[in-house]
């Protein structure tokens, strides 16, 4: 499966307003189809990096409605059949106490049932495309997660279609949530009948880490995976990178790195391992993979 880091979101691919750009999304969506590996379209919506056409619009509530159900049509329609899973909406529930949804002027602009109607557009635009919220944080049993829970429920008690929450898991090996509330947080969303991904894991380490933490990280890798695996609405694992050469880390958390599976001259390492000895007993399950390529599984 393969996800873009920034190729769909909004200001990639909608720079201005009378202006897409979809080479970048184009790209590896033909990647993907040519390997025979599915596509998440991540993300929508996403509170973060919008670009100044919508920043600074100052549309007004009927505006707001047909600029984004314009976007959203056009960008999921265009991959209809082809990005198999969309984050509709990226980090909508904000970190204080209330958990309210964060406030955008988009959001504002749409109105207090924006999270309904933007799931629908999307789901108008690609009936058979799998719809997710995403976010970070709500891993493990606690208030988001409770939130992200509450949110969900109340989506599909109204009807509104989704599918799927993503759980990121960008975590520092020091402090990370225990794999078995991530397995119970899983479970309690499985029970409403929602497919849960993992979507954009990484466990960062100091720049200079011992060999212990690579240890450490190695040993989250597999129990993460390893709750993933333990329940059967858990359907996809996805790290935010593969090799330490191209990861966001470095850039956005200063004196931190190391958060792949592969090292930045591309060496496996322990984490590579670990998660591949968790996925052994498992290869019957990895034979759809193996199937469209030239690769071992
Ligand atoms: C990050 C990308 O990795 C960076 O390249 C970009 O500059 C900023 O966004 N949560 C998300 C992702 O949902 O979209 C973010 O990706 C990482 C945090």
């Amino acid at each position: 499966m393969l996800v873009s880091e920034n190729a769909f979101k909004l200001w990639a691919i909608h720079p201005t307003a009378d202006r897409y750009t979809f080479e970048g999304a184009d790209t590896l969506v033909e990647f993907a189809e040519a390997h025979g590996m599915k596509v998440r379209g991540h993300t929508l919506l996403w509170y973060r990096y919008m670009p100044d056409w919508i920043e600074k619009a100052t549309f007004s509530p009927e505006q707001w409605d047909q600029v984004i159900h314009e976007h959203i049509t056009t960008v999921v329609s265009r991959y209809k059949g082809r990005v198999q899973y969309w984050d509709v909406l990226n980090e909508a529930i904000s970190d204080g106490g209330s958990g309210a949804l964060r406030q955008t002027n988009w959001s504002d602009g749409l109105g207090p049932d924006f999270v309904d109607k933007v799931f629908t557009w999307a789901h108008e635009a690609d009936p058979d495309a799998l719809l997710f919220y995403n976010d970070y944080g709500a891993e493990g049993m606690n208030r988001k997660s409770d939130r992200v829970y509450a949110l969900v429920k109340g989506m599909l008690e109204r009807n509104v279609p989704i599918h799927g929450v993503g759980l990121q898991l960008h975590l520092t090996e020091a402090g990370v949530p225990r794999p078995e509330e991530v397995q119970r947080n899983i479970e309690r969303l499985a029970e409403l009948g929602l497919q849960v991904h993992i979507t954009e894991l990484d466990i960062r380490l100091p720049d200079r880490a011992s060999a212990d933490m690579f240890e450490t990280q190695a040993r989250l890798y597999r129990a993460y995976l390893e709750a993933c695996l333990a329940v059967e609405n858990c359907t996809a694992f996805v790290m935010w990178g593969f090799t330490d050469r191209y990861s966001w880390i470095p850039s956005f958390q200063a004196g931190f790195g190391h958060a792949l599976i592969f090292d930045a001259a591309y060496r496996q390492k322990p984490a590579y391992f670990a998660i591949r000895d968790a996925l052994a007993p498992q290869s019957s399950k990895l034979q759809d993979f193996g199937a469209g390529c030239n690769c071992t599984p």
